[in-house]
């Protein structure tokens, strides 16, 4: 179990943190496990920038008084994580084109003036992409399937694929009713380019995953090695790229990669959204990819 700190630390009047020059944190619950402290550290340390970046646990009713509390201590931003990034987005006096078509923000930037607002996610996920396939840039017409698109990570990369102009774009989820509004937000700025489908409705499933040529997987399944498929194992194809977001490997990983096809994990888009984090945070340095990709394997945990 790593460190963090709550709201109550925060507050308290001593609190310093031998006072680096950029003070950076990333706010989530549950926040114990995240690996961005390491990963960011390793990028901070590599470009020369006294800098200490933090955990913090805040409840439910304590994230808006935690961004207040971290501006009124001089941090210079802030990464969000589960279950604030929407309220992020709310908070933030204005958000990028990827922030405010998913609603959802996960890299805060602060001034004294104003509380800017960004995502992420979407851009590092296309980079990972971008470097597993060397295809640029990797989304644009293809024919997608996403699996969990009504989850906040799903949500996200469905908007990245519109924005970078995917050709098709299934959405599939098992409550349908929560991708419908998604669907006809992304197809009133991309015409037609989504449908939605319920991951109940195998024979529909099978069908689009047959035409696409890309299958992103961000439902919560394979989490757990004992977890099933996402999807009938039948569905996989040869020209399928598998992308699952998952950052350890998965069944769906294992069995893309059996029948040869190109099967890409999380953990390049976890460090590629720190990436492009770190560069919103300190626009004239360059993250050290090398650096924070090593923070990240040697800090995996069991
Ligand atoms: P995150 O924010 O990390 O994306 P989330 O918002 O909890 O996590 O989303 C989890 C996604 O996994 C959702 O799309 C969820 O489907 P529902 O919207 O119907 O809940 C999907 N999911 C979770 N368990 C699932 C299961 N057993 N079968 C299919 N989809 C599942």
């Amino acid at each position: 179990m790593y460190h963090f700190y709550t709201y109550g630390d925060l507050l308290q009047e001593d609190f310093r943190l031998h006072e680096p020059k950029a003070k950076l944190a990333v706010i989530g619950n549950p926040i114990a496990h995240s690996k961005s402290p390491q990963m960011q550290q390793a990028a901070l340390c590599s470009a020369g920038i006294d800098a200490t970046y933090i955990r913090v646990l805040a409840e439910d009713h304590e994230f808006e008084g935690v961004v207040s509390r971290l501006r009124e201590l001089k941090f210079i931003g802030a990464n969000v994580t589960v279950p604030f990034k929407k309220r992020a987005c709310t908070l933030a006096t204005s958000v990028d084109q990827a922030a405010a078509m998913s609603g959802s923000v996960n890299t805060l930037v602060f001034s004294n003036e104003d509380i800017k607002g960004f995502n992420t996610d979407g851009a590092g996920f296309s980079a990972a992409l971008r470097e597993a396939t060397d295809i640029a840039p990797p989304l644009r017409g293809r024919h997608i399937v996403l699996l969990g698109a009504g989850g906040g990570a799903g949500s996200t990369l469905a908007c990245q694929c519109a924005l970078e102009g995917c050709a098709s774009l299934v959405l599939v989820n098992r409550t349908i009713e929560k991708i419908h509004p998604l669907s006809e937000s992304i197809n009133r700025q991309y015409p037609n380019v989504s449908r939605c489908l319920s991951t109940a409705d195998t024979t529909a499933l099978m069908h689009a995953v047959r035409k696409a040529d890309l299958l992103i997987q961000a439902t919560s399944l394979g989490l757990r090695e004992t977890d099933p498929l996402p999807l009938p194992k039948e569905a996989l194809h040869k020209n399928l790229t598998v992308c699952d977001i998952i950052t350890h490997d998965t069944p769906l990983l294992r069995l893309s990669r059996e029948q040869g096809l190109c099967a890409i994990g999380g953990g390049g888009m976890l460090m590629y959204q720190g990436a492009c984090a770190f560069r919103l945070w300190f626009p004239d340095k360059d993250p050290n990819l090398t650096a924070m990709r090593h923070a990240l394997v040697v800090t995996e945990q069991p």
